[in-house]
């Protein structure tokens, strides 16, 4: 059908990124809109104009070239091989509701671990739910010994340690409003760790998420390498999921990254994502990236307004597994995790979420991307507020 191109259509592909508009036959181009590409350098163009190639690589190893290009040393995550899987002998879950113990029914799927202990101090709860997850292995045939109780004292001589207990976020309030009473439930998990798991690396999932990391490294005297704050998984999640709702593709289709605080100062990476290898300019408007940056952010506060009380469990879950599938080997390549920075993009003596390397001792290195200054400025922005929430 012909249209009438003004110059709101010459305008809006310029906001895409365009430097050529497709004329197709029957338009009829207004002389003002033929003025405005003029003056903003879009050629018009008679079309139809030949297609390109469709791009044969996934959106992943396009994402993969595009990222080396900009920083050689970017491999995205990818899955690796299955012959440097390693096994755990034990994995103990210090919070054993919603998140703990799915995480614990995902790491029996996956066989992670020869034994998996929960741990909760609301009575009965971690050995009613190891005793499910037991039941289960009849169907599943998984090989995890799971046994559940309330001492803290069960962490002894795990691997990993997964730290969900604290309180959990109600209807309007800010994961930093819950940072009294949870340092105090990370203070008491440390002390237990230290004494009975000191060789174990913790994940930490308790909110408010980059203090609590802090308070964990400080109060089991671990070091970096061996103390991991669960976020950034979790909000690259989001903020993939609204980009592929958003372009009308499948999740699968897009690669983004969370990176900054777990909480308001959140940093999506726009400038980084790709929808099936192509910057997202090609399938949203700038209006459509900032809903999806904002749904990113706003995600978990959604979930914890629709069920009035407590937060969401199950996306939370699988981005803690995504983590220990990186300290297992399953995935390779920089991963968003909260850990301790050391000069790292500037910042020091602070928690804060940035694509890091995992391996069997934990954290191993943080992958320097090249960041917009925009995207760079947002992680000082987190980091500041990091700092001062904690009084540092
Ligand atoms: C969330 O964002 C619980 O902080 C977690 O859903």
């Amino acid at each position: 059908m012909a249209r009438v191109v003004g110059s709101d259509l010459i305008e809006e592909a310029r906001q895409r990124g365009r430097i050529v508009f497709e004329l197709l036959p029957g338009d009829i181009v207004t002389d003002v809109a033929r003025e405005t590409a003029a003056r903003i350098g879009i050629r018009l163009v008679d079309g139809p104009l030949e297609k390109p190639a469709v791009v044969q690589a996934d959106g992943a190893t396009t994402l993969r070239r595009v990222l080396h290009r900009r920083s050689p040393k970017w491999v995205a995550p990818s899955r690796a091989g299955s012959k440097t899987l390693r096994r755990y002998s034990k994995i103990a879950f210090v919070g054993s509701g919603g998140v703990g113990a799915t995480v614990a029914h995902l790491a029996a799927n996956a066989d992670l671990a020869d034994e998996l202990v929960l741990i909760d101090i609301a009575p009965g709860l971690a050995a009613a739910t190891a005793l499910d997850l037991n039941h289960a292995s009849g169907i599943t045939g998984t090989r995890a010994r799971c046994s559940g109780g309330e001492s803290l004292s069960l962490v002894a001589g795990a691997d990993v340690v997964v730290v969900t207990a604290g309180r959990a976020r109600g209807p309007g309030m800010t994961r930093a409003d819950l940072i009294d009473v949870n340092a105090r439930v990370i203070r008491t998990a440390a002390e237990a760790i230290r004494s009975a798991a000191p060789q174990a690396i913790v994940i930490v999932v308790t909110n408010p998420l980059d203090e609590m990391t802090v308070e964990m490294l400080t109060a089991t005297g671990f070091p970096r390498e061996r103390v991991l704050g669960m976020a950034g998984t979790l909000d690259s999640a989001r903020f993939r999921h609204a980009l592929a709702r958003a372009a009308g593709v499948n999740p699968a289709d897009v690669q983004a990254i969370t990176l900054g605080s777990h909480g308001e100062e959140m940093a999506p990476i726009p400038s980084l994502a790709r929808i099936r290898g192509r910057s997202l300019q090609t399938f949203l408007t700038p209006e459509q990236i900032e809903a999806c940056v904002t749904d990113a952010v706003m995600g978990g506060g959604q979930v914890v307004a629709l069920k009035k009380s407590g937060s969401a469990t199950l996306a939370p879950a699988h981005a803690t597994m995504e983590l220990l599938d990186h300290l297992r080997g399953a995935r390779s390549g920089p991963v968003p995790v909260s850990v301790m920075l050391d000069g790292e993009y500037g910042l020091s003596g602070v928690v804060l979420g940035v694509p890091a390397h995992l391996g069997a001792s934990g954290f191993i290195s943080v992958e320097d991307l090249r960041l917009s200054e925009e995207e760079q400025a947002a992680l000082h922005r987190a980091a500041d507020a990091i700092r001062s929430r904690l009084g540092a």
